[in-house]
């Protein structure tokens, strides 16, 4: 019998519930490799580590997100050596480094007490095929191991809280306002969060209904966020039409929202104020919201980072989850919070006056021709009440030197020129030259990553492919989860 025929025959005869799950076939015989198939982070992984100690082979499980302090393990089991065992050791106990099954011991087990406040591990059962899905509480009312307290938190496994946004790839390259308006504080949520982050071009139907436009606009946007430093490895970036999900989960949805409570959405009033009937506006507008909370939803996350003008689809999207939960008298989706910042967004514009925007023609690029920012910069508005270079000028509020403090990473020449603008020992070309050059240096790298990637479909597609894959699993689980609430069971349903 091999060690999976044993450790499950042990399972069975214990009446333990559990549940196999395939593996992919080249899976890597790691454990965070293994948590990120499973979907679920390393706090839910149930690993089984063998030590030798001057009374024999002993077994003891912790959770994935917790390592073992060995002062504590070995006075909790009372001995004074405490080693791993080697490969030799391993192999003579029968099993395979890398693959010690859940449960089966024929030597004692002593286990964490963090995994009893769980009811949901992943673990392994002898072979890299199948990994095993179990609630501990059942398994150790059969197994009885000896419960202590001998591990600590790992901080880099400290489940971090859920972040997403969806990208309406709407068209052009990105200018400074957006960067450091949105793009930047999304970017670095990537460090501190899970984030989740998709181009939403099923919705940039409502306005893009060109294919070549289209295509070019979501190439444009994925090139753009990577090469201004999204990093695959640390964020989900996906492209909403790749998760069907999404489509499926806005069809049920729509069921949860009326009519009358969709017409007071603003998307939709702000066109029949610029005169449009409400005849012409197409559904795809109309039902914006529902599959926005749909894209929410399907995640689960505590927060959702956008700008002030999407704050009522979240709030639609809170309604439509409250309803369901209600309906249902169920907590299936979670309520997610706008995370709107006071700042994100309103970066002024080279005029000075408005916030910076593609249509007024305000803006600072950062991909476009050098030629091209030369001539945003040197046109930008400066202090409008001093004539001449000589006139003292103010500093604050002035956007030359709101872009300066924004981009120049050399500190010691903006005190230089805020200093000489303020007592008129410097001219504005000289400012706006060296603005010039700050831009050049912050973005060199940035631009020349994005040529790089423009270059590499395959590398930006392997990425996306990705992704999806990710984002697909914890979607589809979603989907499942409601459509067993409603009472739908479909090819879905295990
Ligand atoms: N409506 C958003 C915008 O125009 C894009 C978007 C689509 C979105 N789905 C989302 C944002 C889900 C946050 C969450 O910018």
């Amino acid at each position: 019998m091999t060690i999976k025929e044993k450790t499950l025959r042990f399972l069975d005869e214990g009446g333990v519930k559990y549940r196999l799950v395939p593996l992919p076939k080249d899976i890597a015989l790691d454990v965070s490799a293994h948590m990120q198939f499973h979907g679920r982070s390393m706090k839910h992984a149930l690993a089984t580590m063998i030590y030798s100690t001057e009374n024999g082979f002993v077994a003891v499980q912790r959770r994935g997100d917790t390592k073992v302090s060995s002062k504590k393990l070995r006075e909790f089991l009372g001995i004074k050596r405490l080693r791993l065992v080697t490969e030799e050791e391993l192999t003579s106990l029968g099993y395979e480094p890398g693959l010690v099954p859940v449960t089966g011991f024929t030597i004692p087990l002593y286990v964490d007490s963090k995994i009893l406040e769980l009811d949901e591990m992943y673990g392994g059962i002898g072979d890299n095929v199948d990994g095993i899905k179990i609630d501990p509480r059942d398994l150790y009312v059969v197994t009885k191991p000896k419960v202590g307290n001998f591990t600590e938190y790992e901080a880099q496994f400290m489940d971090k809280r859920r972040i997403l946004s969806g990208i309406a790839p709407s068209g052009g390259f990105l200018h400074i306002g957006n960067y450091f308006g949105a793009v930047k504080p999304q970017i670095e949520l990537q460090d501190t969060h899970e984030t989740y982050y998709f181009v939403a071009d099923l919705h940039a139907l409502t306005t893009v209904q060109n294919k070549e436009e289209l295509e070019s606009n979501v190439t444009n946007v994925v090139l753009d966020y990577l090469a201004l430093g999204l990093d695959p490895e640390k964020c989900v970036f996906f492209r909403q039409s790749d998760i069907p999900a999404h489509s499926q989960l806005a069809v049920v949805l729509a069921n949860y929202v009326t009519y009358g409570h969709m017409q007071r959405m603003h998307a939709f009033k702000d066109k029949l104020q610029k005169g449009a009937e409400a005849e012409s506006i197409n559904m795809g507008l109309f039902n914006y919201p529902i599959l926005m909370a749909a894209d929410i939803l399907l995640y689960k996350p505590y927060g959702v980072p956008v700008g002030e003008d999407q704050r009522q689809h979240v709030e639609i999207t809170r309604d439509i989850a409250e309803a369901f939960n209600k309906k249902y008298k169920n907590e299936v989706f979670p309520l997610p919070e706008p995370l709107i910042s006071k700042e994100t967004g309103k970066i002024i514009g080279t005029d000075g006056e408005r916030k910076m925007s593609k249509s007024l023609g305000n803006v600072i690029g950062i991909f476009d021709d050098a030629a091209v920012i030369r001539k945003q910069i040197m046109s930008c508005y400066t202090d409008p009440n001093r004539l001449k270079a000589t006139d003292p000028g103010k500093v604050e509020g002035n956007p030359v030197f709101i872009f300066h403090d924004l981009m120049n990473d050399n500190k010691e020449e903006v005190e230089d020129l805020k200093t000489r603008y303020r007592g008129g020992r410097v001219g504005d070309v000289e400012v706006k030259e060296k603005l010039f050059a700050a831009h050049q240096r912050l973005f060199a790298a940035v631009r020349k990553r994005r040529e790089e990637l423009a270059g590499d479909g395959g590398r930006v597609r392997e990425i996306l492919v990705k992704s999806a894959e990710r984002a697909e699993k914890i979607a589809n689980e979603t989907l499942r989860e409601v459509y067993e609430v409603i009472g739908i069971k479909n090819k879905l349903s295990r």
